[in-house]
């Protein structure tokens, strides 16, 4: 098999994997967070589980990147560092910055999933920028693709990691429990952490007008809306007073 057929099909089957998973999670919960439940085989320490589940994105996108013939030009290099900016937070600070209760544990299946998930990610778009992308030339830093796409990116980047900190301050403020968010994007949806990130995605699939950067998209819309859903309902169910008007995870829409 040529590195290009195996490239290729690895595509193919994120595509077919993101349907597969999108009508699985419209029926069952992942099993962690506020959805955690027995049954589901052995569990980790949680902070473990997360570091082990998304540095595969950080360290194949690494290996494959630098092993590219365009690693060194200039514009694959401003798409690794967003990249990277992205998921070295998310590997080896997020996990140490969420509130925990001491002891909790979290599902090794679904570790598993992601992990293998996040290394496929990191091979198809670090291969892509360094092997494939032959349209990011210095010109490309003036199409309104990128330019856009880096607008994108920024501000779904701010939206995530601004919606996050701000349930962290609320786990602070009463260990232990969930309580109903309030203010910036909460005011809106239920899950602007997850917005954030199919916005930060949607931006760097536009930025490197590529395949790879698509599937992820799709992937993490597959993931999180499904998610963003059931963590909806969950917010109605739990609290009487939670606000009406909150969509889940599209304002006014969805
Ligand atoms: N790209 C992808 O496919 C993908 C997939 C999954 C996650 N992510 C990203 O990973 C990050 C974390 O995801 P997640 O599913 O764990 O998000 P989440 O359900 O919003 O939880 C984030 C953290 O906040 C806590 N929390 C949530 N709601 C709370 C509330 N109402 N009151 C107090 N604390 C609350 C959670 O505690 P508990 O753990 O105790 O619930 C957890 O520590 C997000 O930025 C998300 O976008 C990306």
């Amino acid at each position: 098999m040529t590195d290009d057929t195996l490239f290729n099909g690895v595509l193919l089957a994120v595509f077919a994997s993101a349907l597969a998973t999108v009508l699985l999670l419209s029926w069952v919960n992942a099993p962690y967070g506020r959805h955690q439940s027995s049954g589901w085989g052995p569990t980790i320490p949680v902070r473990l589980g997360w570091v082990l589940m998304e540095s595969p994105a950080s360290l194949v996108f690494f290996y494959f990147y630098f092993t590219g013939q365009q690693a060194f030009q200039l514009v694959p290099l401003l798409l690794m560092v967003v990249w990277q900016l992205h998921y070295m937070h998310r590997s080896f600070i997020y996990p140490f910055q969420i509130r925990v209760k001491p002891g909790a544990r979290t599902t090794m299946l679904v570790i598993a999933l992601g992990s293998f998930y996040c290394g496929i990610n990191g091979y198809l778009n670090g291969t892509y920028l360094s092997h494939y992308a032959n349209h990011l030339t210095v010109d490309w830093l003036t199409d309104p693709r990128f330019i856009l796409g880096v607008m994108l990116f920024g501000f779904g980047y701010y939206l995530n990691k601004r919606s996050d900190r701000m349930l962290r301050e609320l786990r602070e403020q009463n260990p232990g429990a969930y309580q109903i968010p309030r203010g910036f994007g909460f005011n809106w949806v239920s899950m602007p952490n997850y917005l954030g990130e199919i916005i930060t995605w949607s931006g760097f699939a536009l930025a490197s007008w590529s395949l790879a950067g698509l599937s992820f998209v799709l992937f993490t819309m597959a993931n999180l809306v499904p998610r963003a859903l059931a963590n909806h309902r969950w917010y109605r169910e739990t609290f009487s007073d939670y606000p009406r008007d909150r969509k889940a995870i599209i304002p006014y829409i969805l």
